[in-house]
Order: C-alpha cells, then structure tokens, then sequence
C-alpha cells in the first residue's frame, strides 16, 4: 500500500520536465529526491517501477505498478477522464477544439485497452459507455471541448471546470451525474 501511494503522489513528477515520456523523467526525479530522503533502495526501486509504468510506455510488473498504472487510467476514463484529459492537453499541445475531441478520445480508447486488474475494467466500463454515447454528438463534444480549453487558459482547475459544465442543463442527464459520481470518487464505496 505504502509503494502504490508513494507512486500515486510522485508518478507524473516527470511532468514538470514537460509532457513527453514524463513516466522516464519522473522516474529518475523520484529516484533522486527518495535517495535524498534516505528511502531504502528496494523500496525506491519498486516506487520508480511504477513511475515508469503508470502510463504504459514500460510493461507494469508487479501489482502495486498495475494499481498506480489503473488508477492512472481510470481517472483518465469517462466524462470528468475526458474533461481533465482535454484540460491537460490543452496546455501541452496547440490543437483546436476538433483535433482535441479525436486526440483525447484515442487516448482513452489506448489507454482503457490496457489496464491490467479486473476491479479497474468493471469501474471504468460504466464510464465509458456514457463517454461514448457523449461523443456521438459531436457539436455538443466540440462545444463542451471549447469551455474546457478556455477554463485552463485561464488557470481554472479540471474540478472547478467539471463543476461549471455541471450547470450547462443542455448537457445529457446521465454525463453530469457520471461526472457528479466520478468527482466524488463513488466508484471506491
Ligand atoms: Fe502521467
Ligand atoms: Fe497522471
């Protein structure tokens, strides 16, 4: 438990290098600030594992890499998964509103096709089938798109951008609940 939520809090470290291949250079960042606070090796090596494991780039081989890697995934999955995914990206990469909606919904697609534990695939099934019936209308994907990219622009976090798309009552019923559900983490009751 303690090596999931140590690699829980440090696994995107990397990120502050940029966002390519973040799992690598977040992974030698840990390994440098736990050696600095003294952590036994076997313990930081099994942290670093699931740094370098936590976005699939590097085969995750032990279960607490598999839980870091999926809970990863999960937060990644469904329509608040889509809102923060668009939210980040947004800030990485120069894509307008449409590429974003293809962009990001390919990379849930990847990355849901690669989680490892049974829990985490029954969790995010659910999500996904609502993510998928939201992205069939692609006007409203586009706009909702656009209200998320604004929102980072301007420094809002993803949470308090789910919460402003929660008061658009144009949005389908069942994508503001998911998201309702999925910000309050109520898949871990
Ligand atoms: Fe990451
Ligand atoms: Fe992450």
């Amino acid at each position: 438990m303690d090596i999931c939520i140590a690699g829980g809090w440090l696994h995107d470290l990397g990120l502050v290098k940029g966002n390519r291949h973040h799992c690598f250079t977040g992974a030698e960042l840990a390994r440098e600030y736990l050696e600095g606070l003294g952590v036994d090796a076997e313990d930081i090596q099994q942290v670093v594992h699931c740094i370098e494991a936590h976005d699939g780039e590097v085969v995750a081989g032990t279960l607490e890499a598999k839980v870091v890697h999926d809970a990863d995934t999960i937060d990644k999955m469904g329509p608040f998964g889509f809102i923060r995914h668009v939210w980040k990206i947004s800030l990485v990469e120069d894509l307008d509103a449409e590429r974003l909606v293809d962009t990001v919904a390919e990379h849930i697609a990847e990355r849901k096709s690669k989680l490892y534990l049974e829990t985490s695939i029954r969790i995010v099934g659910g999500f996904h089938r609502i993510l998928e019936s939201f992205l069939e209308d692609r006007e409203t994907a586009t706009k909702v798109v656009a209200t998320v990219v604004d929102c980072a622009s301007k420094g809002i976090p993803s949470e308090d951008t789910a919460q402003i798309l929660l008061e658009d009552p144009t949005l389908e019923k069942d994508f503001r609940d998911t998201i309702i559900c999925q910000t309050a983490t109520c898949y871990l009751d």
